[in-house]
């Protein structure tokens, strides 16, 4: 007992927790690198580990890692994947207002269980107008529901008519009749209509879509094998797609505290805004900016919860205890914490201002738990590793740079010297500033040279598809959590002992004096 005693001390003299180390080093700003966690006694294998977290005002998500507001990292396609992996995508709000709209419908709609309202055609159209319709609305299926004007089922159009050699024939003529198109009334979906889809898959040899009815025919909704052949197995993975309470993947969007003319607030433009973004479903927005810790974004923010009490609000960004303070008492769920530890920032050269991330994440910590809204530690994330260390202090963290050489992100791949790039660039880069994010900087509309930029524009290498990289991620996370005997976040913020790392702490830390084969990644 007294050895067991003795070892306890020794090791809490060195390895100190966070209430202890980061206060011990006040005026000192501390970032990953100069840090490094202390293992614990575990009973906990990696695999073993849960990486749910709870942002709060029904904001759940698998992993607690989201992808950055940038156009060069999220668009929906990146969002689709964050949300299967079990994080989240901000989409940009680089785009016009239009174009954010329809991008969250995308990740809205990417797979249903059932789709309660199918594109539908009438008899009396042409293939032709259907075949417009597809091109219109870039749909990915060819596949429709045909009903009559009082919304009646009368056949289904398969995809094999849906081609332009057919243009000029009417859907009537086309399409499968009623009685040969296979439905199930809604009342017998049952709780699971996933479950029971799926019986009915495997019952009927070769039918890909089920259509349901009620009793009196009318169309309520469509089950395609497909997306029944995903949630089955979704449902075993251990990391589950993030999803609605409609099985919806889960989608944020960046929204920022524009001006008008005058230089007021543009409210109504933001509201309307936002009241389009919560019909089209979207699960968050985030209030992004450089400097959250102002006038506009606190009015922002407030005004979001008057008109949307319910929706979760992500606000930043900021790194003190006043700011998080204030974006909580303006109505935030969650705030950003982070300025000036990105990639592609220069606000720490350009403007002499922003924190080292462990410590703005410390000091964040502490109001942020009395006032009960979610730390997210934003930007300076280079490896797994430093999502660990994050994690002891945050809720989740936001990622660019590291998922911007993903497939998934926007933009095309470059060739230069026989390596494969993207670009990636700062939000407060002039090109991005440019294109629309200039108000995040605080700057007007259309910059000139004259703005000072706080982002540059780069290259990342390609990096391969987003599932690839978080499987490598996560990965490192599930390993920390095992060397902590943390079997979920909340016992890795609970069991985290921190010691400060010195310069040749830090060369020791990653391969030396070797030559690599192959890099760890
Ligand atoms: P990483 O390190 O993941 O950082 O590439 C992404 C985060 O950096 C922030 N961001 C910027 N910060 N100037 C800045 O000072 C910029 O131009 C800029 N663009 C993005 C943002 O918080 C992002 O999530």
């Amino acid at each position: 007992m007294a050895a067991h005693k003795d070892s306890d001390n020794l090791d809490s003299k060195f390895y100190k927790s966070a209430d202890s180390f980061f206060p011990s080093y006040s005026g000192i700003g501390l970032t990953f690198d100069d840090i490094t966690l202390a293992t614990r006694y575990s009973e906990i294998l990696p695999r073993e580990t849960q990486l749910d977290t709870d942002l709060g005002a029904g904001l759940q998500l698998h992993i607690p890692i989201i992808s950055s507001d940038m156009d060069t990292v999220t668009e929906s396609r990146m969002a689709i994947a964050m949300a299967l992996n079990g994080g989240l995508g901000l989409i940009h709000y680089n785009m016009p207002d239009r174009q954010q709209l329809s991008e969250v419908s995308r990740v809205k709609h990417h797979v249903h269980g059932l789709i309660q309202e199918p594109i539908k055609v009438t008899p009396d159209q042409l293939i032709g107008d259907v075949l417009e319709l597809i091109e219109q609305k870039r749909f990915a299926f060819s596949t429709f529901p045909v009903v009559d004007d009082k919304g009646k089922l009368a056949g289904l159009l398969p995809s094999h008519v849906v081609k332009p050699r057919y243009a000029k024939r009417k859907v009537a003529e086309a399409l499968q009749p009623r009685s040969q198109v296979h439905t199930i009334n809604q009342k017998e979906l049952g709780k699971d209509p996933i479950a029971r889809a799926d019986k009915f898959f495997t019952q009927h040899l070769g039918i890909h879509k089920l259509l349901v009815v009620d009793d009196k025919d009318t169309l309520h909704g469509l089950i395609t094998m497909s997306d029944v052949e995903r949630i089955t197995q979704e449902r075993r993975a251990q990391f589950k797609p993030a999803r609605d309470a409609n099985f919806h993947l889960l989608c944020g969007a960046a929204v920022s505290a524009t001006r008008n003319a005058f230089g007021e607030l543009d409210r109504e433009r933001i509201v309307t805004h936002v009241s389009g973004l919560v019909e089209r479903g979207v699960d968050v927005v985030a209030v992004s900016t450089a400097h959250g810790h102002t006038k506009g974004v606190g009015d922002t923010v407030k005004m979001l919860r008057d008109a949307f009490p319910k929706l979760p609000i992500i606000a930043g960004n900021v790194t003190s205890a006043e700011g998080v303070e204030f974006l909580a008492r303006a109505g935030a769920t969650a705030v950003k914490v982070g300025q000036g530890p990105g990639s592609i920032c220069t606000t720490r050269i350009v403007a002499g201002v922003g924190i080292p991330q462990m410590t703005a994440l410390y000091v964040a910590k502490q109001v942020a738990a009395k006032k009960k809204v979610a730390v997210l530690a934003d930007g300076g994330i280079t490896k797994s590793g430093d999502i660990v260390k994050a994690l002891t202090l945050s809720k989740g963290v936001i990622c660019g740079g590291i998922l911007a050489g993903c497939t998934e992100a926007p933009g095309e791949v470059l060739e230069i010297g026989g390596k494969l790039y993207k670009q990636y660039r700062g939000m407060g880069s002039l090109a991005a500033m440019k294109a629309g994010s200039a108000a995040r900087y605080g700057h007007e509309k259309n910059p000139t040279q004259k703005v000072a930029p706080e982002g540059v524009e780069a290259l990342k290498e390609v990096a391969g598809s987003v599932d690839r990289v978080l499987a490598q991620l996560i990965g490192g996370i599930q390993s920390g959590m095992g060397y902590l005997g943390a079997a979920n976040l909340a016992q890795l913020r609970e069991k985290a002992r921190y010691i400060r790392v010195s310069p040749a702490g830090q060369r020791e830390a990653a391969p030396h004096d070797v030559v690599e084969l192959k890099t760890g990644n």
